[in-house]
């Protein structure tokens, strides 16, 4: 059918036609950014689930939900390598602005933009990237002591007083949190914590890969209480079948039941295979009705494009040594296999195997579900690897 007129929209962050099954997670972060912009007592929240899954795009869509209620949102994804600190200034400096922008009182803004001019003062010292474009001036004696964990917490709470002064809240939404390194997520968690201690309407939406939760639970050991860790997925069946039908609708389309049985089949519910299935069906079907044979087609074509595209950016990221990792681990055919069935299939010992493993998770590649357990982060994954490296025998 015309490819103009494709409403499946397969790729990093981008937004799908039809945001299927996230009602439920929508509307609690709803619930708890309003308790929180009214003084009550409620969780920040950090999303985590495996790439493809909708994290980015259900981000975008509860700042766009919370910023049309009149929150103030700032937002940046952690890039691998950088430093909080660096990050959070602009975005804590937009924050300002838009509190200042408000109608009422202004003092404690005003205080709040000091703050955050000694708390650069005092972090440049240590972190790069701290030279900004702009002079705020500085606060006497707050957030300035150079120790993070300590000058974040004065500056969220500062920044929490001038957005109570305007009645509204600051939410701080954050992707890719998992690249954060510990000592300042752990810095970001206490700051956080004061806020919530002293009820000031400063919150947290995070999103990240699974490792994300024992990070977080390494860096500060009340973190559990502190944050809602809901767990993104898979689609369910139903939802699954909107995220397709849905989009398809609009053009008095229709894919038949057998059709939405073969692409919930190869795709297991996953967004990301989801939208690339439908765009793939699409393309290939010659009627207004998506039939199996097109569904069929269509799982051949969606297979070689994730293989060029979404599996091989991953994939190139690797080491010829951590690929032979992954591609071991793809051999043992269970979802999360033993590190030492791992290392049996490699011929080497555990602990050899360690650094190799420590650098697959902080790469994002993989995650242990649980202890001695490894998972890739990206579902299908394995039978990519199959695929790519074909093993002599
Ligand atoms: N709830 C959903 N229903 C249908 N498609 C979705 C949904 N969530 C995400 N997608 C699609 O999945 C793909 C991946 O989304 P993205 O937010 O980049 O995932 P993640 O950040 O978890 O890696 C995008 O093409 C997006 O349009
Ligand atoms: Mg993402």
């Amino acid at each position: 059918m015309d490819p103009r007129i494709n409403p499946f929209s397969p790729g990093a962050g981008t937004a799908p036609p039809e945001l299927a099954g996230r009602e439920k997670i929508i509307e609690d972060v709803s619930i708890a950014l309003h308790r929180i912009r009214s003084g009550n007592s409620a969780k920040s929240v950090l999303m985590v689930g495996l790439r493809g899954v909708g994290k980015t795009v259900l981000l975008n869509r509860l700042k766009n939900d919370a910023e049309a209620e009149g929150i103030v949102c700032v937002q940046f994804e952690s890039p691998e390598n950088r430093n909080l600190p660096a990050m959070l200034v602009p975005s804590l400096r937009a924050a300002l602005l838009k509190l200042d922008r408000m109608a009422g009182a202004k003092d404690l803004v005003a205080k709040a933009v000091k703050v955050l001019g000694s708390f650069i003062a005092a972090a440049k010292v240590k972190y790069e990237g701290m030279e900004f474009g702009f002079d705020l001036g500085t606060e006497e004696g707050v957030a300035d002591t150079g120790d993070l964990d300590y000058d974040l917490s004065e500056l969220l709470q500062s920044v929490g007083e001038a957005a109570q002064e305007k009645k509204t809240a600051v939410v701080i939404f954050i992707d890719e949190l998992q690249y954060v390194p510990e000592t300042e997520l752990a810095a970001l968690i206490s700051a956080l914590h004061a806020c919530a201690q002293k009820r000031l309407p400063v919150a947290m939406v995070g999103a990240g890969l699974p490792q994300l939760v024992g990070n977080v639970g390494r860096a500060k050991s009340y973190a559990e209480r502190l944050f809602d860790l809901p767990v993104i997925g898979a689609l369910p069946d139903q939802a699954a079948t909107e995220a397709l039908q849905r989009p398809v609708e609009l053009h008095q389309v229709v894919f038949t039941e057998e059709a939405i049985k073969e692409i919930l089949k190869q795709t297991q519910g996953y967004p990301y295979f989801l939208q690339e299935w439908g765009s793939m069906c699409w393309s290939v079907a010659s009627t207004k009705v998506i039939s199996k044979e097109d569904a069929v087609t269509a799982t051949t074509l969606a297979i070689l494009q994730l293989d060029t595209s979404f599996f091989r950016v991953r994939f190139d990221r690797c080491t010829p040594m951590e690929k032979n990792y992954l591609r071991a681990m793809a051999e043992i055919n269970v979802l999360a296999p033993r590190s030492g069935d791992i290392a049996a299939a490699m011929k080497k010992e555990v602990n050899q195997l360690g650094p190799l493993r420590k650098s697959l998770i902080s790469k994002g590649m993989i995650y242990s579900p649980a202890h001695g357990d490894t998972a890739f982060t990206v579902p299908l994954f394995a039978d990519y690897m199959k695929r790519i490296i074909k093993l002599e025998i």
